[in-house]
């Protein structure tokens, strides 16, 4: 039996061509694992009225972690037009399976590197090295929401804060309500996250991004957390900025930040933000890490017109390859992952036409896979 079992998510759109390219440098790293794959995406929405189907959830049990492609994602009316007809009208609800198995096998914490490899034509610097941990299954993702607003809610509301009595008399049915929760634990567990993280890489700061002016209670809790769990960490500075002003200050000054730490909402902003200053979403890659399973993906979307074509850049996905490695413990093929992809980035002969190149997703995956073998 080989050593590691990993569920192979494509997904949809252009989820399979970049799976494709993971798959030959995987292959070449010989890695000893076996890909069991699953079908998870759009078709099975359409078709079963469930994206992530329990047959897929049963298959993840059973295995280490996932590598995972792209989903296309619509919103409400696009996607139940698109249902199969005898499943129109039976209250099927698409919810995104990603979002969903962050939140099923409790993958609290989002793992978002975004670092510039120098020679990048797409770098907004070349000595950018951010590192976003996002919490990852709480804040306005937890999924409650109300519309129109059950009455019961409303009173409770009105009974329980001063604020509300301007909305009491809005229609039910013209009031919209998510909640944004944050625990104390779920605060906890991303700080010290991205403390440790920050304390094994030597980063001398870690971020806390949040919007306690406003946000009294719930940014109010993780900068308090944010500040007890500093403690622990001496020679890591704390500091704190407000979600609005660090877009700012991350345009302007990006190569001064290491490890920014924030909620859910927050890290998904500013993680494309960080993304697009080190080449775009064809360069972010992520890690949703749990106590005992963890799913890697490339962030960007399954961008539906090029699919099947072979040539978007798969370096996100190379590069989420590289974070699975890391967190299976194999440290050396990462590494050595990660020094063929910046290779291929500074040479600059294979590049995917996002960076100026002309050449395919699977012909930068062959270079990447050659480099790898060559540093050896
Ligand atoms: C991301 C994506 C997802 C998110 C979408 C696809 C639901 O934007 O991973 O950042 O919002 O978390
Ligand atoms: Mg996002």
């Amino acid at each position: 039996m080989a050593k590691y079992r990993i569920a192979w998510l494509p997904g949809d759109g252009i989820g399979k061509d970049v799976m494709d390219a993971a798959r030959i440098v995987l292959d070449k790293i010989d890695l000893d694992a076996e890909y069991l794959p699953g079908d998870i995406g759009w078709e099975f929405w359409c078709k079963e009225g469930n994206p992530l189907p329990d047959r897929t959830i049963r298959l993840l049990k059973e295995t280490d972690c996932a590598l995972f492609g792209a989903i296309t994602s619509k919103p409400k009316e696009e996607a139940e037009a698109e249902l199969a007809p005898e499943l129109r009208g039976k209250g099927y609800v698409y919810t995104s399976p990603i979002v969903r198995l962050r939140q099923e096998f409790n993958l609290r914490t989002n793992l978002r590197p975004c670092k510039a490899y120098p020679g990048n034509p797409l770098n907004y610097r070349d000595d950018i090295d951010i590192v976003v941990f996002r919490e990852n299954t709480e804040d306005l993702y937890s999924g409650v929401e109300f519309h129109p607003l059950p009455k019961a809610v409303m009173d409770i509301l009105v009974q329980n804060h001063p604020k509300m009595a301007r909305f009491a008399s809005v229609p039910l049915e013209e009031i919209a309500v998510t909640l944004r929760i944050v625990t104390r634990k779920g605060c906890e567990n991303i700080v010290r996250d991205a403390f440790e993280y920050a304390r094994k890489r030597g980063y001398r700061s870690v971020t806390v991004v949040e919007k306690p002016n406003v946000l009294r209670e719930t940014s109010g809790l993780m900068i308090r957390v944010a500040r007890e769990v500093a403690k622990d960490y001496p020679e890591i500075q704390l500091w704190e900025a407000n979600i609005d002003a660090m877009c700012m200050w991350l345009l302007k000054n990006p190569q001064d930040y290491g490890v920014l730490v924030t909620t859910n909402m927050f890290g998904d902003i500013i993680s494309d933000l960080a993304a697009q200053l080190v080449g775009g979403l064809g360069f972010a890659s992520a890690a949703n890490i749990g106590d005992n399973y963890a799913v890697f993906e490339p962030t960007h979307g399954s961008a539906p017109k090029y699919a099947g074509q072979y040539k978007v850049n798969p370096m996100a996905m190379l590069l989420a390859v590289r974070l699975m490695l890391e967190w299976l413990g194999e440290q050396e093929k990462a590494d050595r992952l990660e020094q063929a992809i910046a290779t291929v980035v500074r040479e600059g002969r294979v590049r995917t036409y996002d960076m100026g190149g002309n050449s395919s997703t699977l012909d930068v995956a062959h270079e990447v896979a050659r480099k790898y073998v060559e540093l050896g």
